[in-house]
């Protein structure tokens, strides 16, 4: 219980999902994690399946991640405490530089992907790529679809 989590059910607290910004978390073939802010994301069903959708730009470090190292991600949303992580994820890129050092981000391992989650998040999201697009005339963004694996929300969220 020192994570100060629990695992839940992928559609649990969902109100708290969608408004902020979240901390997507990727990881090269090498290992290397990176921690990128986004605000661009869905969570619903697709195929039968459980999914978290994130629209990343071909130009982040994180896209060259996603695409050539683990099949993998993980979404966070900050708890107050650390939501200030967002303004080192979302404006340095991990091409240059240890973010997760920078922030001061501490990680947990994934559960049931090799990719970590961030501790203190109000949730966390453990997601395998199952199907990749572009986002066609909307935006030069492509479209990450993630199959949830395994969801976390923080035991302060369940016990308010
Ligand atoms: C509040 C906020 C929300 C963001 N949302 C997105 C997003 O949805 N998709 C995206 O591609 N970039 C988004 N960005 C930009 C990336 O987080 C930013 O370019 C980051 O430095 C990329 O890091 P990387 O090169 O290590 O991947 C956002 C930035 C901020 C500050």
């Amino acid at each position: 219980m020192t994570e100060n989590r629990t695992q839940i059910t992928p559609y649990e607290y969902m109100e708290y999902f969608m408004p902020d910004t979240a901390n997507l978390v990727s990881m090269g073939a090498d290992g290397k994690v990176n921690v990128m802010a986004l605000l661009w994301k869905t969570i619903g069903q697709l195929w039968m399946i459980p999914t978290i959708t994130v629209a990343v730009s071909p130009s982040r470090y994180t896209f060259e991640l996603l695409t050539k190292g683990v099949p993998e991600f993980t979404l966070n949303i900050p708890s107050p405490k650390i939501v200030d992580s967002v303004n080192v994820t979302g404006s340095l890129s991990g091409r240059n530089l240890d973010k997760v050092k920078k922030a001061g981000i501490e990680l947990i391992d994934g559960v049931k992907t090799k990719v970590p989650t961030i501790k203190g998040s109000l949730l966390s999201y453990e997601c395998k790529i199952i199907h990749t697009c572009q986002s066609g005339k909307m935006a030069s963004h492509h479209l990450f679809f993630g199959q949830i694996l395994a969801a976390f929300a923080s035991n302060d969220l369940i016990e308010k």
